[in-house]
């Protein structure tokens, strides 16, 4: 196999999506946007956050990997306060209150799997699950996006497809031994995702974003991961598909 050292990058087609102009019908101004921006703002802000706090707890857990995966969760500040920015830009107030208690299910579950030292599932929930769901959220933002905010979210996307490949090589490199522990871990958290799309779609509407495509991207995204890794077709369709219908 191909080095590991810089980090290798899988195949993957669908990295940028089309970039359209920001749609002239927003006003970003009204009580009724900035009301829904509270919670979005809160809730990227937060999975932010939790992403840092993440990649360091991994830092701890993969010693050859710790300066790497610091390297990540600098990133993840950066991104922090790129989002901060953009919620002052607006002049509104993340409900930080409302994100904390949206992601406390996949917080616990990440805390539970690294108190145990369960590297493959704190790989799943952080590199594979929450890279996948900011990537299809960024994606679907930027084209509806405020100027300021779009040009932020652009710099950030780019950078959480590299945290989503750090997952995929490591998880590639170590697959037998991880497959069961995969499998287990997407039966127990992708499921939460679901849950939080459905939590957050009446406000991703009012910012022009729509709920069947920010599962369609968060599906391509996740599916191209878990083949990355070494599943085939046929356990990706019942991989991402587990507690969709729920
Ligand atoms: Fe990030
Ligand atoms: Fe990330």
């Amino acid at each position: 196999m191909a080095s590991m050292t810089g980090g290798q990058q899988m195949g993957r087609g669908s990295e940028f999506m089309p970039q359209l102009e920001a749609s002239p019908t927003i006003d970003f101004q009204t009580e009724t946007y900035k009301d829904a921006y509270s919670r979005i703002n809160a809730i990227v802000i937060e999975g932010e956050q939790e992403a840092h706090d993440n990649y360091l707890t991994l830092a701890e857990l993969l010693a050859d990997k710790k300066a790497e995966l610091v390297g990540l969760s600098k990133m993840e500040n950066r991104h922090m306060k790129g989002f901060q920015a953009c919620g002052r830009n607006l002049k509104v107030t993340p409900d930080m209150a409302f994100a904390k208690q949206f992601f406390s299910e996949l917080h616990k579950n990440f805390q539970t799997a690294a108190a145990q030292g369960q590297i493959v599932t704190c790989l799943l929930i952080q590199s594979l699950i929450i890279e996948c769901f900011a990537i299809a959220a960024y994606n679907i933002y930027i084209p509806v996006a405020d100027d300021f905010a779009r040009k932020i979210t652009e710099g950030v996307v780019k950078e959480e497809y590299s945290h989503l490949n750090f997952g995929e090589v490591w998880l590639q490199a170590h697959f037998e031994e991880s497959k069961a522990e995969l499998e287990a871990a997407n039966r127990q958290n992708l499921p939460i995702i679901w849950k939080l799309l459905n939590a957050v779609a009446d406000d991703a509407r009012v910012l022009g974003m729509e709920k069947d495509a920010l599962i369609e991207d968060f599906m391509i995204a996740y599916g191209e991961a878990l083949g990355n890794i070494g599943f085939n077709n046929r356990d990706i369709m019942r991989m991402s598909a587990q507690g969709l219908a729920a």
